[in-house]
């Protein structure tokens, strides 16, 4: 049998979820994904010791690839005080120590750059969530959005954003994805869910705009995150994939639905997106919050229809915390990868053990090398 035959025969011999995934010159071990989780605990945009701690145990336990948590390109783009920031070069050293931690393991490691845009200046979670004009007028900041909406009732109106102001926030986004490769990240992903500033140009909820860059038109709705991707693309290397995570529907009347967030992928992959991140919601309306319901793989449909209408490559999450649920969607070819968040917390060594549960013909082998050669002689 020929080397690369035997390779192709083991490789096949693999549960789906543990076949590996190349995009562009990156190759993901497997398709188990941390998916960004804000931490809160920066200290303006610096990543803490606690940020070393927490992607630690993720890149001991046999994961395939990982996304650092919604990273601010700009210090008023940050939600709240605790948010991590690449807006500086300072930021750089702690990042690219989180970056050593994945690679020593072989693991690929992205970062997912963003803007809060008008929901932004807010109190951490734990402190309420409030607008920091009611908690602490002190340290709030000016928002930008592309209208003048607030997110909701009793948050502060944001500024508009001039046309001026959106070039000079692309050449941010352009910034910081040139501070993230400094710091050794091997794929970027865009931020445009969740009612932030990417998001909030695409739904018709928050952008009212008249002119080129939103308003009725979705052609002029998804200039920004388009503008954003080409950008991103042109200032990256050819062999760096860029992601983009999507609200896919905002799950509001007159909101974004799953049909427009296919010609968004569309026009995302001819930007130079080589994958969507389909979450959901973020965007609060006048008809109040949205209506999505989280039950077990409840995105699931969202990638799956993505992947299926636009011929692009998908990642799924939303509650998939078990070994046969994630490796059905992969066999099923629902999506590419499957990213984790809660229960990456509650069990950061998930796939290693979905490894031992679905057959995986070597768990150990997903392992660092000093703690396989002592669980193989268990
Ligand atoms: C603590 C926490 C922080 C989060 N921070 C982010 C973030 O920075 N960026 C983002 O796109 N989503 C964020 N999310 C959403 C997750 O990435 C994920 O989409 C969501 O938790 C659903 O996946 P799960 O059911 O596996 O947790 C966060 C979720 C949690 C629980």
């Amino acid at each position: 049998m020929s080397s690369s035959h035997r390779e192709s025969s083991q490789r096949s011999a693999l549960p789906p979820l543990f076949r590996p995934f190349p995009l562009r010159d990156v190759t993901f071990p497997n398709r188990v994904v941390v998916t960004p989780m804000c931490q809160y605990c920066a200290d303006d945009g610096h990543a803490a010791e606690w940020h070393l701690a927490h992607h630690g145990r993720f890149s001991l336990g046999g994961v395939g690839g990982a996304l650092v948590e919604a990273t601010a390109i700009t210090r008023n783009g940050r939600i709240t005080h605790g948010c991590l920031g690449i807006y500086s070069d300072s930021h750089v050293e702690r990042l690219s120590q989180i970056t050593g931690l994945y690679h020593a393991h072989g693991i690929p490691v992205g970062i997912q750059l963003a803007h809060a845009g008008r929901k932004g200046s807010a109190a951490l979670p734990f402190e309420g969530a409030a607008p920091l004009t009611e908690y602490d007028p002190s340290s709030a900041w000016e928002t930008i959005a592309p209208s003048a909406i607030p997110m909701t009732e009793g948050w502060p109106t944001p500024r508009a954003m001039t046309v001026d102001e959106i070039h000079r926030t692309i050449n941010a986004f352009v910034e910081a994805a040139m501070r993230a490769i400094g710091a050794g990240f091997d794929f970027i992903e865009i931020h445009g869910a969740h009612g932030y500033l990417v998001n909030s140009f695409f739904s018709p909820i928050s952008n009212r705009r008249g002119d080129e860059w939103g308003g009725p038109s979705m052609e002029n709705r998804l200039r920004f995150p388009v503008r954003v991707a080409e950008a991103l693309r042109s200032a990256m290397p050819a062999s760096m994939p860029l992601l983009y995570r999507t609200s896919s529907v905002d799950g509001i009347e007159g909101g974004i639905e799953i049909d427009d967030t296919v010609v968004l992928a569309k026009a995302l992959k001819c930007a130079g997106v080589d994958l969507i991140d389909c979450s959901s919601g973020g965007i609060i309306g006048p008809s109040g919050r949205a209506l999505i319901q989280p039950s077990p793989g409840y995105l699931v449909p969202y990638a799956e229809e993505v992947r299926r209408s636009a011929e692009i490559p998908t990642m799924a999450v939303g509650l998939i915390t078990e070994a046969e649920q994630a490796n059905e969607i992969i066999a099923a070819g629902r999506a590419d990868l499957v990213a984790m968040g809660r229960q990456m917390m509650h069990q950061s060594n998930f796939a290693y053990h979905a490894a031992e549960k679905l057959g995986h013909p070597d768990p150990c082998s997903l392992l660092p090398d000093s703690y396989a050669f002592w669980l193989r002689r268990r």
